[in-house]
């Protein structure tokens, strides 16, 4: 492969981190990065922080922290704010979200109750089951853009930040698909000034973060970036975008097992998963509009890892249905029930039952962590628009037009490695290892 230098800006001085949403996610993210700050945990589940990474041959045994090798920001540079419909203070906010005990979050209290929501850009007719006090006032879309760019440019200013990455962490809005308005980016400033009903409230932040160079993450399935408006401005201004829904829970482990499955060539005539959410989060999925994001994104990643059409035999006729059941006894203590009826030699049937109590906040705060740090290393390293390298992270990751998404987990992880060696000037790793044998010498 044709290598280019590549030079990556230093990563000197603070990182703000703007986040539209400071419901469970966040609160979960924030308690954690202070707690790990004060040296209480190490940083379980992040890969940024945690995982090592191969350079060279097997045989030169070099295995260096990625934290020590990549140039990411420091976790003590980071400084967060962000924007929610409810004004209570991030303490607040973490207990009402009940993802972590009051052992937890007590010796972060300062921490967290020292971070207020500003005032969010919301409209119910994209959220239908919430409404809050917290929220912008003015007559058009483009006046919510002029105002979060005024809190973005104060927020800067105060805590004198050298660069900045937004990621949404906010609810899930109804569905739609790209319409005229997203498709260029003169039409969207349009739409903008004269309200136009197919921007939502995430369209709105994002285009202010992009206009203003900061990368902007979606940890939502709702379209946001995902259209050719936003994703042309984040090319014209140099800036990263990543999405969408953070990939954790059910669909984190579909994408562990179904390339097992079919690596060993097992067919598959069912998958039936289904949710117990009794958070926020799952209220607002109870919204048909809402929840239709939700399932394209959780129903897209079986097709393009089984390829039903280069193996009809073995994956032509699945029935996959997804459900979300709002039961709020559980709160954030998610459970996944995923029963898959399989087949083998001679067409007999089996069946795997995965039953997952996980907490999906505890899942998703590294996600959280590592995507803001190497959406920042990313626009160091001036890498434009869509990072498909990140795919590992996303439920429906975002592609160049002419490819289809990789959802393999192991896929999106050697995608991820090698973007980083071939970054740092290292190596790619085909795991060939033939140069071990001298099998053709
Ligand atoms: N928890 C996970 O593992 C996971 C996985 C994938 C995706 N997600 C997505 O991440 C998002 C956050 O999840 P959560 O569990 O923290 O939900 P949550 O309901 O606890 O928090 C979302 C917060 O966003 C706020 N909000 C809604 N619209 C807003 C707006 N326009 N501006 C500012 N704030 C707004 C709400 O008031 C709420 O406090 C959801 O969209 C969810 O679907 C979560």
């Amino acid at each position: 492969m044709d290598r280019k230098k590549i030079t990556i800006a230093q990563p000197k001085g603070k990182l703000g981190v703007l986040i539209p949403g400071m419901g469970a996610v966040t609160t979960t993210f924030l308690a954690g990065l202070e707690s790990i700050r004060r040296g209480l945990y190490p940083a379980y589940g992040s890969l940024t922080q945690m995982g090592h990474i191969r350079l060279g041959r097997r045989d030169e045994n070099r295995q260096p922290l990625i934290k020590d090798i990549v140039p990411l920001a420091s976790l003590s540079d980071i400084v967060c704010t962000g924007w929610d419909i409810f004004p209570d203070d991030c303490y607040e906010a973490a207990k009402h979200a009940g993802v972590l005990t009051p052992e937890q979050l007590d010796p972060v209290k300062d921490f967290l109750a020292d971070i207020h929501p500003m005032k969010a850009v919301f409209d119910r007719r994209y959220v239908k089951k919430l409404d809050g006090p917290n929220v912008k006032t003015g007559s058009t879309w483009w006046d919510k853009h002029l105002q979060l760019q005024d809190d973005i440019e104060k927020f800067a200013a105060a805590n004198k930040v050298s660069r900045m990455v937004m990621i949404w962490c906010g609810s899930t809005e109804v569905y739609m698909e790209p319409s005229a308005v997203h498709q260029t980016i003169e039409a969207f400033e349009a739409g903008l000034k004269s309200n136009d009903e197919h921007i939502a409230p995430s369209m709105v932040y994002a285009y202010t973060a992009i206009k203003n160079s900061i990368p902007y993450i979606n940890g939502s399935p709702h379209l946001c970036t995902d259209m050719p408006a936003l994703t042309e401005l984040a090319r014209e201004k140099g800036v990263p975008i990543a999405g969408k829904d953070y990939k954790t829970g059910q669909t984190l482990m579909k994408t562990m097992i179904a390339p097992g499955l079919k690596a060993r060539m097992l067919g598959i005539d069912g998958w039936f998963s289904t949710n117990l959410l009794g958070n926020r989060d799952g209220e607002v999925l109870a919204d048909p509009g809402s929840f239709k994001s939700k399932e394209v994104s959780k129903l897209s990643v079986l097709d393009t890892i089984l390829q039903p059409d280069l193996y009809p035999d073995l994956y032509a006729n699945i029935h996959h249905m997804v459900r979300i059941n709002y039961y709020p006894p559980r709160g954030d203590d998610k459970e996944g029930w995923d029963n898959i009826d399989i087949f083998g030699w001679m067409g007999r049937k089996m069946q795997i039952k995965i039953n997952f109590l996980c907490r999906d906040s505890i899942l998703a705060a590294p996600v959280v962590l590592d995507l803001v740090l190497f959406a920042d290393l990313a626009a160091r390293a001036g890498m434009p628009a869509i990072q498909e390298w990140l795919s590992f992270y996303f439920k429906s990751p975002m592609t160049a037009a002419s490819v289809y998404p990789e959802h393999d987990l192991f896929i999106q992880l050697t995608k991820l490695k090698n973007t980083l060696r071939y970054i740092i000037g290292e190596e790619l790793i085909t795991h060939l290892g033939i140069e071990y044998y001298n099998y053709f010498d």
